[in-house]
This record gives structure tokens, sequence and C-alpha cells, in this order.
């Protein structure tokens, strides 16, 4: 049995900045409202045709390939996560594989949404534990704002998320009491429609349908999140995930010495650090500049956090996260 590390990450944001004064000249909301109950100051959308969420996955992955110090030909296998792929199929995978003229090594796509990253890591280190890869490309990548209804009616939702992309080498580690320490996954499948997209799929809103019907009105293929409940269940879900991780390793909340949550909304944040009675410096957000992120939002913090050095050798570094499925889950590291 080996263990996976980290030895590589990148992350790209587009360039073009979203503040909450620019969304309120769309929709009825204002800077003070979306600060207030997010921590929001700004996101980043794509302008339409310079990126997409493969081409953003792809630049991240090239800054995370280089400083891992391999070659792209040692990569042997990709795993993307995203809720907001190119295509309907194929998944980004593949396209990553074409894009960066990989060998055609195996892809594949994770459908777990703010859980995303966490599922792809998780995935990523069975398959190095196992002994079958030794070094595995791991993507976080979304592009919301091609989806997101910019009217009022869509507040409550468009002023949260964000586009960027995120990404990370994991190599196999010889010496079993560094890298990926455990990783711990849930799923509760009973409020899967409470953070939600419906349409187009082939359950409620089939294409047809959508077609056919040509309703200005219809909501259904636009996100709904019925936000309350997703914040009740997110504190306490976050909460036991790292309780969690931490006890399968015999570690306590003090022994964090970075903690990086999925980025959801600050509240939520302000909330796991204190019930763990963190310091500032034991918790990384960035949601301010960039919204949620989806399953970009852990591998961009962490890399920033990385590149402010905020994360050294030796350091109990925790990922977490929670999201739509609903779906939650831990990654604890020895850094
Ligand atoms: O990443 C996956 C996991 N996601 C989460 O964990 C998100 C969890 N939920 C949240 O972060 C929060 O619930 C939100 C930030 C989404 C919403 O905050 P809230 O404090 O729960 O607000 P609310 O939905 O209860 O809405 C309060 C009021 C409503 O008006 P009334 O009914 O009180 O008159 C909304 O219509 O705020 C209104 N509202 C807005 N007002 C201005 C909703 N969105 C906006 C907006 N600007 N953008």
């Amino acid at each position: 049995m080996y263990n996976s590390k980290i030895t590589g990450l990148g992350y790209y944001v587009p360039d073009n900045v979203v503040t909450n004064d620019a969304l309120s000249e769309l929709m009825d909301t204002d800077d003070e409202w979306i600060q207030e109950r997010t921590g929001i100051k700004e996101r980043r959308h794509v302008v339409r045709g310079e990126d997409t969420t493969t081409t953003m996955g792809v630049k991240a992955a090239k800054i995370a390939i280089e400083r891992a110090g391999i070659n792209k030909d040692d990569i042997d296998f990709i795993v993307f996560a995203t809720l907001s792929p190119d295509y309907y199929f194929p998944g980004p995978g593949v396209l990553v594989q074409r894009d960066l003229g990989l060998k055609t090594v195996g892809a594949v796509d994770i459908r777990n949404q703010c859980s995303g990253f966490v599922y792809a890591v998780s995935l990523a280190d069975q398959y190095i534990k196992s002994g079958m890869y030794k070094n595995i490309l791991v993507i976080g990548s979304e592009l919301h704002s091609g989806g997101l209804d910019m009217t009022t009616r869509g507040r409550g939702v468009s002023v949260i998320f964000g586009d960027g992309a995120g990404a990370a080498i994991l190599s196999r580690e010889e010496d079993n009491s560094k890298g990926i320490l455990s990783t711990h996954l849930h799923s509760e499948g009973q409020h899967a429609e409470e953070l939600s997209l419906i349409a187009p799929g082939m359950g409620k809103r089939w294409v047809t349908d959508i077609i056919e019907d040509n309703d200005p009105d219809d909501e259904s293929y636009f996100p709904y999140m019925n936000g309350q409940f997703v914040f009740k269940n997110a504190v306490v879900r976050f909460s036991e995930v790292i309780m969690e991780g931490l006890g399968a390793n015999n570690l306590k909340p003090e022994d964090i010495d970075l903690l990086v949550p999925h980025q959801a909304n600050l509240r939520i944040s302000q909330f796991i650090q204190r019930k763990f009675r963190l310091g500032d410096d034991q918790v990384y957000n960035n949601i301010m500049k960039y919204g949620n992120t989806t399953a970009a939002s852990i591998p961009i913090a962490l890399t920033e956090a990385w590149e402010e050095g905020k994360v050294k050798e030796g350091d109990l570094v925790v990922l977490a996260a929670f999201g739509s499925g609903f779906t939650w889950g831990s990654v604890i590291i020895r850094w």
C-alpha cells in the first residue's frame, strides 16, 4: 500500500471581475445584502467564447503539472470534477486528454457538485494507494455564468456562483506517514432537489419538452437552491465529516494547521471556525474574491494558500465540502 501526496497545484480564473454593484444593475440586489449574507465582494465570469470549463481546467492543469516537476507523459489518469461540462456528453476528462496532448490514459468525470473535488481526490487516492497509477491529474472547474438566471427571479442563486478552475497532481508517496491519510465521503439523496438543476435531463424535463414548450417562464433549466435548508444541513455535515476524518487518524481539531473548506458561504466557514475554536490563520477563505466556484473552490483556495506559504511540510491540512446531492466529504493530509 502506498499513500498519495499533492505534488503540484495550479488555478486559473477569468480576468473579468463582476462586482456586486455590477449585479445590482441586472437584478434587484445590493452590495450590502450580498456581503452580509455571503461575504462575497466580487466573482469572475468568463467572456463568452474566450473560455470553457475545459479550457480553464487545462490552464490550471498546466501550472500544476509544471509545479509537480513531471512531464505530461508521466500522467497515468485524469479525474475531472464539474457540474458545468462543456457538452452534455462526452464529459470534460477526455477533452483534457486531447487538449493537453496526453497519451491515451483513462479519464473519468465526477458529478458531485460542491463536493466534486473531494470526491475526485478520494478516487485518485485509491488508484495510487492500490499501486495502479503513479501520477494522477485531478481538476475541478466550473463555468456557472453561462447558466444563471441574471434577473431578480434568480437572485438567490446567481449572486453566489462564480467561474474558475483548480488542479492538483497526486503522486505516489512511499512514506505512509505522509500525504493523504484518509478520505471520507457521504451522500443523502433524500434532499436531491433542494439544490439542483432539473433540466435538461431524462427525468422530469426532457430536452424535447423544453424545445416543444419554448416557455420563457420555464425555470427548470436554472439552478434552484433552498438556501436556508442547505445552510442548516451544511453546518452540521461540515462539522461531522471533519470530526470523522480527524477521529479516523486519532487527531483533534487543535491539531489542524490549515482547514480549506469548500467556499460555499463565508458565514458557514466562520461557523465552523468558531465551533472548532480555530484561529484566523487556520482557516483559508477566498470566497470574497471568487464567490462559490463549486468543484473548483477547494483547489483554487488550496493553491492560493500554498502560494502564500500557508501550507508547509509537516502541516496537517484538512479539506472539507458539502453541497448538492446532498453530498459531503473530507480529506485529511499530512503535507
Ligand atoms: O455550495 C453548496 C452549498 N451551498 C450553501 O451552503 C449555501 C447555503 N445557503 C446560503 O448561503 C444562504 O441561504 C443564502 C446566501 C443563499 C441566502 O441567504 P439567507 O439569509 O438564507 O436568505 P433567504 O434565502 O432566506 O432570503 C431572505 C430575503 C428574501 O426576501 P424576503 O422573503 O425576506 O422578503 C429573499 O427574497 O432576501 C431576499 N433575497 C435577496 N435580496 C437581495 C434573496 N436573494 C437576494 C439577493 N439580493 N441576491
